[in-house]
């Protein structure tokens, strides 16, 4: 059965989070480059839902300028009273018909798969709570069900009797009822307790007195429901999203030398047949077309790479397309808006910036090339600076088809090199060349017969 009720998505992000022992309120750390409260936000859009409430208290305005991309309803709790006391602050901005689904701003990883079975566990109006079944239960509230199985209460670890402590199966927070039921039983809420917080979890114990229907999902992963709270929480969960992400790319066909090694910050399109070896960091938007193999120690952000393309090991790309079957690295540096068509081969310790690099060229050792227009067939000596700033504005240089470039030169911008020109190794090029030519700048050697080394003097 289905449930079609428009969806109010409430995440409670209004705790402190001293134990972070930072600056940056805790919701703002970053799991896979974005933060905690980002990816609950993006699950409950994936849900479909209606609007998104997010409640806050410390550190409000930081939160609301780092999601400023969205559009969120911001409730303000002031003071931290409870978690029931934080759901109602949102409620008034929710209208009764909706179905509300409660989550947190530091359980990030909780998937819409999950979140879709407890919705569906709504049906016929129940309240659907997510519970889990725990090794150590230490800490949280527990499920206490009667004898028949239905559920009757959720008590918290401070307030529960040594039976209740003894109940593995615990209460994640996250739940999806009625807007109206919760409304109703929201303002039914006391705060007499072991803590004197007004304890979200009490609805239970009204549901059970309205007779209304109380279902409980479980989810797929324990890491699903875990919350961060400290540093050691944080890298945790990192790993355990990573690992998702590599074992559904590895599902998709990727061939990843080693999952525990590897990072996505972003999001990777695959071909069919692309190998990734060991520690490699994929950030923002990355495309990897059929048949790319990528070497150790790369990171790859906002780049596009064509079929067959080898990327050795220890190279950086960053906001760059590269073609079919190039050869890029090891220690190779594609700095933003470094194009390369198909074929090209860029060496060591070469740094391309700005540039558009045709077919068939050769970058092979310790370059710099930036703000330049490269042809097709073009030989790069080793040691070939783009001299492209003089100091207060930038340069082009324009490189023909099928040029040689002699090792050590260096193109002092703005330059043209015409097509099929030759520069003599050493050479500093200051002005155009012309097609077909031989160009070379060198100072004539000499050699000084009878020069003697000079010798170390004796110290006194
Ligand atoms: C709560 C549940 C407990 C459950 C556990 C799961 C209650 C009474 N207890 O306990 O059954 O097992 O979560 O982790 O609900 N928050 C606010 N405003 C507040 C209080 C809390 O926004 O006034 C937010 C916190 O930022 C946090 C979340 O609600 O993200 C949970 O609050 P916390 O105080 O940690 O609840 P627990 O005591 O762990
Ligand atoms: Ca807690």
């Amino acid at each position: 059965m289905s449930v079609d009720l428009p969806l109010s998505v409430v995440v409670l992000a209004a705790g402190q989070g001293t134990r972070m022992k930072s600056a940056l309120p805790k919701v703002l750390h970053c799991i896979a480059g974005r933060p905690l409260v980002e990816h609950v936000i993006t699950d409950a859009l994936e849900l479909g839902a209606a609007d998104i409430h997010i409640v806050f208290g410390h550190g409000g305005g930081q939160v609301q300028q780092a999601l400023s991309g969205y559009d969120l309803n911001w409730v303000e709790q002031m003071e931290q009273l409870g978690t029931g006391h934080a759901v109602e602050q949102a409620l008034p901005a929710i209208p009764d018909d909706h179905l509300v689904l409660l989550l947190y701003g530091d359980v990030p990883l909780i998937t819409v798969h999950t979140l879709q079975r407890l919705v569906a566990a709504t049906a016929g109006n129940a309240l659907a709570l997510l519970t889990a079944k725990l090794a150590d239960p230490t800490g949280y509230g527990r499920i206490v069900r009667d004898t028949a199985g239905k559920v009757q209460c959720i008590v918290e670890q401070k307030d529960a009797n040594k039976e209740q402590l003894g109940i593995d199966e615990i209460n994640t927070g996250m739940l999806a009822v009625k807007a109206d039921m919760l409304k109703k039983w929201v303002a039914r809420l006391d705060n007499n307790n072991a803590q004197g917080e007004y304890y979200l979890t009490d609805i239970v114990g009204f549901a059970v007195t309205d007779d209304v229907v109380i279902n409980t999902a479980k989810p797929d992963e324990i890491c699903e429901i875990e919350g961060v709270n400290n540093k050691r929480q944080l890298a945790e969960l990192e790993r355990a999203f990573q690992l998702r992400q590599a074992r559904q790319l590895m599902d998709d066909g990727l061939t990843l030398r080693d999952p525990a090694r590897f990072d996505v910050r972003g999001e990777l399109i695959i071909g069919r047949d692309v190998e990734i070896d060991i520690n490699v960091l994929i950030e923002g938007q990355v495309e990897l077309a059929d048949g790319v193999r990528v070497g150790p120690n790369v990171v790859l952000k906002n780049v596009s790479i064509g079929a067959d393309t080898q990327i050795h090991a220890n190279c950086i790309l960053e906001e760059s397309v590269v073609g079919t079957q190039c050869d890029i690295g090891p220690f190779a540096r594609l700095r933003p808006q470094a194009n390369l068509a198909d074929k090209v081969k860029v060496g060591n310790f070469v740094e391309i910036k700005k540039s558009n690099i045709a077919r068939g060229s050769k970058i092979n050792h310790l370059s710099y090339v930036g703000d330049t227009t490269m042809g097709s067939g073009v030989n790069v000596g080793a040691g070939t600076i783009t001299c492209n700033y003089d100091g207060a504005n930038k340069h082009q240089t324009v490189i023909g088809d099928n040029v040689f470039i002699g090792s050590g030169t260096q193109l002092i911008a703005p330059v043209v090199v015409a097509d099929g020109a030759t520069i003599g190794a050493g050479s500093t090029i200051t002005r155009d060349t012309l097609a077909g030519t031989l160009t070379l700048s060198r100072v004539e050697q000499v050699s000084v017969k009878g020069w003697k080394r000079p010798r170390k003097t004796e110290e006194t």
